[in-house]
């Protein structure tokens, strides 16, 4: 791995990363993580702004983990530049970047994974059964490797958010989550890395999702409690893309992604939809 700017180090060993954050706790320095795959974006930096604000030392893995995909999902051709992502880490200021291979995290096929409960079984967890099952594992691995003060977490994978909250209180992790708002494109589409998938066409079909979601929250504040009639307004909105599958849409408590019959402040519409081969996710907060 290169390391581009004076600040960034990257290591692809455990125990060389182990010793490397031994020897900025004995200085006292707080360290805070940005877990991802990597196909870094400018959702990705935000992250990397919010731990840099969190803590004293930033740092970045990027490892594409297998748990987390099913069977005909898109592992293999998940984008990779590990190149591109150290340059990007290092303009914007990450002192530490972990970039293990598979051996390095799963020398053997693990015996032992987090189990995800309820919370992680519904929505995304329902239509990518296990999904949550390894990002838990990886995540509750990468806590005990880097035992970072805090980690930053998008907003924009809010069950994801949901389910590693969950984890941290229920296995008592010391550890602060700190969720960073959603980055959109100017055409309203969340930013992410399979955005790079989309054709052109599938792009303008994408586009209805985030706008369903506004119109689930425009009906929640002019008046509308009823979350059926919500989730109706935001799916005349899906019906009028062609080429795009609703996987699901809906008015949800945040916390253990319950649904709701009515809407309160604080309640979120969360979608998934299918356009051609690409599935995105998207969601907004009722406030
Ligand atoms: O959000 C992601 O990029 C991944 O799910 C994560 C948290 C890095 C675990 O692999």
């Amino acid at each position: 791995m290169t390391s581009t700017a004076s600040r960034l180090r990257g290591f692809t060993s455990i125990s060389d990363l182990r010793t490397a954050l031994a020897a900025a706790r004995s200085k006292r320095k707080s360290v805070a993580l940005v877990p991802t795959m990597g196909a870094l974006h400018e959702g990705h930096l935000r992250l990397i702004d919010r731990a840099r604000e969190a803590a004293d030392i930033v740092v970045m893995s990027i490892f594409v983990n297998p748990l987390q995909f099913g069977a005909g999902e898109d592992f293999s051709k998940y984008p990779r530049d590990l190149a591109a992502d150290t340059q990007l880490a290092a303009d914007r200021g990450v002192d530490i970047l972990f970039a293990p291979d598979r051996k390095e995290m799963y020398p053997e096929e693990p015996l032992i994974t987090v189990h995800s409960g309820h919370i992680g079984e519904v929505w995304e967890g329902e239509s990518r059964p296990g999904h949550f099952e390894g990002v838990l594992t990886v995540v509750a691995k990468l806590f005990n490797i880097v035992e970072p003060d805090t980690a930053v977490f998008g907003q924009k994978d809010l069950q994801q958010l949901a389910v590693v909250r969950a984890m941290v209180r229920d296995l008592a992790f010391p550890i602060e989550i700190i969720a960073e708002p959603t980055v959109r494109d100017e055409d309203g589409l969340a930013l992410s890395s399979r955005n790079r998938y989309l054709s052109p066409e599938d792009r303008a079909a994408a586009r209805t999702l985030p706008r369903a979601l506004s119109t689930m929250l425009e009906r929640f504040n002019t008046g509308t409690p009823a979350a059926a009639a919500i989730e109706s307004a935001g799916r005349d909105v899906l019906d009028t893309a062609k080429n795009l599958t609703c996987d699901y849409l809906a008015v949800i408590d945040p916390v253990n992604f319950q649904s709701v019959e009515t809407a309160v402040a604080g309640c979120a519409a969360i979608g998934a939809v299918r356009v051609g081969k690409t599935r995105l996710i998207d969601n907004i907060i009722f406030t």
